[in-house]
């Protein structure tokens, strides 16, 4: 069975976008792949966390994986910080990693616009990811759009390490699905769902009560217009309802376009509302039942797996390079 990674952050709300675009898919693929989900918490700390709060929104992502249906069972789910190979592999690649790659990263280049300063951390932070992926052998790797670029670098990464050393390391694909791998943000349709968003009128958050998913799906940003369509170039308001609906549903967003044809928006975005309300309900009262103590036992255990592998491979990678 191929070995599939991937993660997510600690770094405040999950929201939809997470949900729709990663970890609803998770559950479902890691059925067919010898999975491993990481909450990334030292991915997170490339922006300030309260150190108050940090450690339960740890906790809490673990616990929102669970309640998703991420089966511990079948998939190891762990801590990244809890290994410490991480980090030793990051530096590895650091030293093989050239200043120029990471600063061409569309996200480093998003983050540090209007020459604003950044820390080495939110640079490298690419190079951490790698570390992640190559660590476990993963050769699948689900992630959303955004991501993309880190995924090609990572099979940079681990082609140079393997022809500077010898064969070491598998190169990854991204498992990069067509719809819903950007799910937009409701305020401001031409920019992603997003943990960090100013307004919480940008996202819903899994926990969101029933009438609060409805407010915001009815106060999301649309066009002028009152033609029902999917174009997200032109009304990406629009198609980003369709997208959301059609994926809360699990139908295809063509067959849901062609449904509303000649609907007004508003009808949309009741029916829309309803089906990510009827989508999160089953996950909320999931949610309420996983004790705190449940979510420490099982990334105990996941970090003990997690940890075997890891340490195996560092192992390896500190000889080919000469460290032992
Ligand atoms: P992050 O929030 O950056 O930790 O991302 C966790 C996972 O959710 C990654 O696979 C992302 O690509 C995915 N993701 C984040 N934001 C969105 C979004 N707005 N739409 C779809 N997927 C997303
Ligand atoms: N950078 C990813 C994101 O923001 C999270 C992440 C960290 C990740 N390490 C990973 C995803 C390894 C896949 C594999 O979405």
């Amino acid at each position: 069975m191929k070995r599939l990674f991937s993660g997510i952050q600690p770094s405040g709300t999950i929201h939809l976008g997470n949900y729709l675009g990663a970890i609803k898919r998770w559950v479902t693929i890691q059925e067919k792949y010898d999975s491993i989900f990481s909450v990334v918490d030292l991915h997170a700390l490339t922006v300030y966390q309260d150190p108050k709060k940090f450690r339960n929104q740890i906790i809490d992502t673990a616990k929102i994986l669970l309640a998703s249906g991420i089966d511990p069972e079948k998939s190891i789910i762990f801590v990244q910080s809890e290994i410490a190979e991480h980090l030793e592999l990051y530096w590895i690649l650091n030293s093989i990693t050239k200043v120029a790659e990471l600063e061409l990263m569309t996200q480093y280049k998003d983050k540090t616009q209007n020459g604003k300063s950044s820390t080495a951390g939110l640079l490298n932070y690419p190079v951490l990811m790698a570390s992640d992926i190559l660590l476990y052998d993963a050769q699948i790797v689900p992630v959303g759009e955004d991501q993309r670029q880190h995924l090609e670098l990572t099979r940079e990464l681990a082609r140079r390490f393997n022809g500077l050393y010898g064969k070491t390391f598998k190169e990854p694909e991204e498992l990069i699905e067509k719809v819903g791998s950007k799910i937009m943000g409701l305020d401001n349709p031409t920019k992603k769902m997003s943990k960090s968003a100013s307004s919480e009128y940008n996202y819903i958050a899994l926990t969101d009560e029933p009438e609060k998913i409805k407010d915001k799906i009815k106060k999301a940003v649309t066009d002028s217009e009152t033609l029902i369509k999917y174009d997200p170039l032109k009304k990406p308001g629009i198609s980003n309802l369709l997208t959301i609906l059609a994926l809360s549903l699990g139908k295809d967003v063509k067959e849901i376009e062609n449904k509303y044809f000649g609907e007004n928006y508003g009808r949309l975005k009741i029916d829309c509302a309803d089906a990510v309300v009827q989508l999160l309900s089953k996950f909320q009262e999931n949610y309420k039942k996983i004790s705190d103590k449940k979510v420490e036992s099982v990334l105990k255990k996941g970090a003990a797996s997690a940890g075997k592998i890891a340490l195996q491979k560092i192992e390896e990678v500190y000889q080919k390079v000469g460290l032992r």
